[in-house]
């Protein structure tokens, strides 16, 4: 069977902007900000999307476009068949179950709360209601219903359901973030909001780094959707006219800069109605602005309006996290892509249920877990660019993109390849040592021995790439096609 492909370039990168610009940028971040002081949390964040995240994702695209396949696939070929790399592939398949199962319960609660918005459900006391509908059955009905929809368009296909429903999505997310903005922009408090939002000290930050740092580098990687293999797949259907530097640089700052609109709703809104950012926490959107929007003239609109931008921002996320093993299955077994979209969403459903019927669980998916799976992911695909692809990267990096790339590449292997996995690996640490609860001593000590064992292997990999991951192969020439 022909593999798909995007049919324009546009295409290609609206439907990327739709994976990296959701949830994440309008639930997600804001409680995140919230939760780790503001602007403080807002500077380092802005920094580690452009020192970390862009690079990164310009990993996923040179592995994606060069391998055309699944991302299973993709490190299996690339790697010239070892059978250690393909595992990262898992992890990948598996940190995107676990993002789905409880990013569906999110986007049912925006489908939930655009009817509630219309029919004036929350009015009264948006408490009460967000706790009645958080989690149990009607949770479960809305999280069905999002995941029908997310079905629904990757099982139209590559071409007409992605990209045409990204096409539509994106541009009406735009104009109704802008003008929701707007209106939020004149009304009387807005300004605190800003200055909340906008203003750091630097004291804060470097007191609280440690702390703000591995937030800030799990929510880059969830942002950019890197680090459970969407972007690979996504850049596997794309042609080799795309320069994937100026691509993947249009991405990180359309992302950025909605994800930056998106605050400036949020924190003005929040401030408005409530005098202060709240205490972070996922329930902040739909608490605290619901109270406001209830008790607006011509509020039960506005609220139809913000909650539909949450909407269609989710959905162009889930569909491309769904459509993660729904390429893996078509390219492997050659199955037709309704029956496997539609195979998976009962599986996701399974899963997914386990997350609205379960509070607890789905606390801990949404926060730790998946910033400690995504991370780990992230650095297994830059070990992948930096040290497996190496030469093949740099040529798949400049392939399309004129001169200019030749010296850029360079200085990207060096940033995939040491210094952004060490990076990571400190980052990945001190959230799981945090999650634990072990010391600063052990965490240093620690990530001494992980740093020189990363070295080690680095060093043994590029003396012996072929039997390092897979000791019972005979050596084979790289494959360079
Ligand atoms: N980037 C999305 C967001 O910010 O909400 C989340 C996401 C989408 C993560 C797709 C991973 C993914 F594959």
């Amino acid at each position: 069977m022909a593999r798909d492909t995007w049919a324009t370039r546009i295409g290609f990168i609206l439907a990327a902007v739709g994976s990296a610009v959701g949830l994440g940028n309008i639930w997600r971040f804001p409680w995140l900000t919230a939760a780790n002081g503001g602007g403080a949390f807002l500077i380092v964040y802005l920094v580690v999307i452009f020192v970390v995240g862009v690079p990164g994702l310009l990993a996923a695209l040179v592995i994606g476009r060069r391998a055309n396949r699944n991302p299973i696939d993709a490190f299996r070929t690339l790697s010239n068949g070892s059978r250690a790399w393909p595992l990262l592939g898992v992890l990948f398949l598996v940190t995107t179950v676990v993002l789905l199962s409880f990013y569906s319960v999110v986007g049912g609660w925006t489908l939930n709360y655009i009817v509630a918005s219309f029919t004036g459900a929350y009015g009264g006391d948006p408490g009460t209601y967000y706790e009645a509908i958080n989690f149990g059955t009607t949770a479960l009905l809305y999280q069905a219903l999002f995941l029908l929809l997310t079905a629904i368009i990757v099982g139209l296909g590559v071409r007409r359901g992605i990209e045409m429903g990204t096409k539509v999505m994106m541009p009406a997310l735009i104009v109704l973030l802008v003008a929701i903005s707007i209106w939020a922009a004149i009304q009387p408090g807005a300004i605190e909001g800003y200055v909340y939002y906008f203003t750091f000290d630097p004291a804060t930050v470097v007191a609280n780094l440690p702390s703000i740092l591995p937030a800030a580098v799990g929510q880059a990687a969830f942002t950019l959707s890197v680090g459970n293999g969407a972007m690979i797949t996504y850049a596997s259907y794309i042609g080799e006219d795309h320069s994937l530097p100026v691509d993947g640089s249009a991405i990180a700052v359309l992302n950025t800069l909605i994800g930056v609109l998106a605050g400036l709703v949020v924190f003005p809104l929040l401030f408005v109605f409530t005098g202060g950012p709240g205490s972070g926490g996922p329930g902040t959107v739909f608490v605290s602005l619901a109270a406001g929007f209830a008790a607006l003239p011509y509020g039960n609109l506005l609220g139809v309006a913000f909650y539909a931008v949450i909407a269609l921002a989710a959905l162009s996320s889930s569909i491309s996290m769904l459509e993660i093993p729904v390429s893996y299955l078509i390219d492997e077994y050659d199955v037709g892509r309704r029956t496997v979209t539609f195979g998976l969403l009962v599986l996701v459903l399974v899963t997914g249920a386990t997350n609205s019927l379960n509070g607890e669980l789905f606390t801990f998916a949404s926060g730790p877990l998946v910033s400690m799976l995504m991370t780990a992911g992230f650095i297994g695909l830059l070990l992948f660019a930096g040290w497996v692809l190496r030469s093949e990267a740099i040529a798949e990096f400049t392939l399309g993109a004129g001169p200019v790339a030749d010296v850029v590449a360079k200085l990207w292997l060096a940033l995939v390849s040491v210094a952004l996995p060490l990076f990571l690996g400190y980052s990945l640490l001190q959230s799981i040592l945090g999650v634990v609860g072990v010391s600063v001593g052990w965490t240093v000590t620690i990530s001494v021995t992980l740093v020189l064992g990363i070295l080690c292997f680095g060093f043994l990999y590029r003396q012996h790439p072929d039997t390092v991951l897979n000791p019972t192969s005979t050596p084979e020439k790289p494959n360079d096609d």
